[in-house]
């Protein structure tokens, strides 16, 4: 039990989940449709036509969820606002009753000492918006902003710490470049315009925020270590192209107020001036979620300047992602040789894994213990981490994947909605005690 041992003081342990993933509830108490809501309803496109429509039914099990995170005994939670229940059209005045909803989830964090950390776009985009050109459109950025104004006027005296985007990478990438996620658009590199929108929307919004008086803003990033399949020249080559793309495209114009050049030249028709000012506008932390490292190799195919290269030598989850804790450690100590002074104190906002094992998950418990201890030889490294929240309270809705990736600490099923804390769960909270 000693993984929670030798941290600083005020190191902070939380659980995050995004609101698609756990909420249900999709119709109700006049929520718009987003983009997820459309994706998960046309066939094929996630496992099993699983969709988000009742989820984890957290909606209407707030109370008990409240509870399971109360026992845990967790300073953090970090959630999802699900845009489409502020704006249900994407712009105008807001809605009462999507407000209401996470003013009482917020009371009921504070109520258990609980800190309210919530993210403003976990990739629900109203459908609205979407049909309006989505993040291919600058004008989303706006929107985004007044957004945040509105939830921040809202929740903002009670929330101290607020999350930008999650993993624009991934939406970016998957959502607009593979179409494997919501909005399912396969536009390859044309989707690039899409890494700048959010990024825009995410610096407007930092000012939003802070207008209406948040005291921390953070952005979340995916990360990944990117190892060169081999020494050669070509290998490290594509290696580089990747990091640029997954890591650099989004870190560098936050934390430094620029684009690696060849991303610079490729986003140059889309970028105005005075938007990478905009962009850089300091933030408070850096959000970091780390799954896994990723090998990289030479291209084989025209379409695409690197290869992924399987990573097989370690243990894999369920998912068939490789966990290799050192790989956090790495992360962590590469943003800061890299970022220097620049890298602002950093949260990892998720880290976590899929298992089969039911409630007798001790895969997971060995994956957080190891985890955790690749966090605290970073922090002994001298890197300035805060905190660290598990990805996820509850088995949720995994996107593509539908129900079929248990991540959560506490055990759903899914027919029945009955809760039931994993080993995990005991394992965290007796070492949070
Ligand atoms: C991350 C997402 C999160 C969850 C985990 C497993 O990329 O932010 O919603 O799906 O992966």
């Amino acid at each position: 039990m000693g993984s929670l041992t030798g941290f600083p003081d005020g190191f902070e342990v939380g659980v995050s989940t995004a609101a698609y993933q756990i909420e249900g509830a999709a119709a109700e108490d006049g929520r718009g449709p987003s983009i997820w809501d459309t994706f998960a309803h046309t066939p094929g496109k996630t496992l099993g036509g699983d969709t988000g429509d009742v989820a984890c039914d957290h909606y209407h099990r707030m109370g008990e969820d409240l509870g399971l995170m109360a026992g845990l005994g967790v300073a953090a939670y970090r959630f999802s606002i699900a845009w489409p229940r502020i704006q249900p059209d994407g712009s105008g005045e807001p809605h009462r009753l999507g407000l209401d909803f996470y003013d009482r989830l917020v009371d009921g964090l504070l109520e258990r000492g609980i800190a309210a950390v919530p993210t403003l776009f976990h990739w629900d985009l109203p459908q609205a918006l979407e049909d309006q050109g989505g993040w291919l459109s600058r004008e989303t950025s706006f929107r985004f902003a007044e957004y945040a104004g509105i939830v921040a006027d809202r929740l903002g005296d009670r929330v101290s710490r607020w999350i930008t985007l999650n993993e624009p990478i991934v939406h970016m990438a998957q959502g607009y470049a593979f179409g494997s996620h919501a909005p399912g658009q396969a536009l390859g590199f044309e989707a690039l315009p899409v890494a700048h929108h959010q990024l825009l929307g995410h610096g407007l919004a930092v000012a939003a925020l802070r207008a209406h008086g948040a005291a921390q803003v953070m952005i979340t990033n995916n990360c990944t270590p990117v190892w060169p399949a081999s020494g050669d020249e070509a290998d490290q080559a594509a290696a580089m192209i990747y990091d640029g793309f997954h890591n650099r495209l989004f870190n560098d114009p936050v934390l430094l107020g620029k684009y690696p050049d060849f991303l610079g030249a490729m986003l140059e028709p889309v970028v105005h001036d005075g938007d990478l000012a905009i962009i850089r506008t300091p933030i408070d932390a850096l959000g970091v979620n780390y799954y896994n490292p990723t090998r990289v190799g030479a291209p084989t195919q025209e379409d695409l300047p690197f290869d992924m290269r399987a990573i097989d030598e370690f243990p894999l989850t369920a998912f068939g992602w490789p966990v290799v804790p050192d790989g956090l450690h790495e992360l962590l100590t590469g943003l800061k040789a890299t970022y220097g002074d620049d890298l602002p104190p950093v949260y990892i906002t998720e880290n976590g894994c899929s298992t089969d094992e039911g409630t007798k998950d001790q895969f997971r418990i060995d994956y957080l213990d190891k985890h955790l201890g690749a966090v605290k030889r970073a922090i002994a490294d001298g890197v300035d981490v805060r905190g660290y929240y598990v990805w996820s309270l509850l088995d949720n809705f995994e996107w593509a994947e539908g129900y079929s990736q248990r991540f959560g600490l506490v055990h759903v099923d899914f027919e029945t909605q009955e809760r039931t804390p994993k080993d995990s769960y005991h394992w965290l909270a007796a070492a949070l005690r």
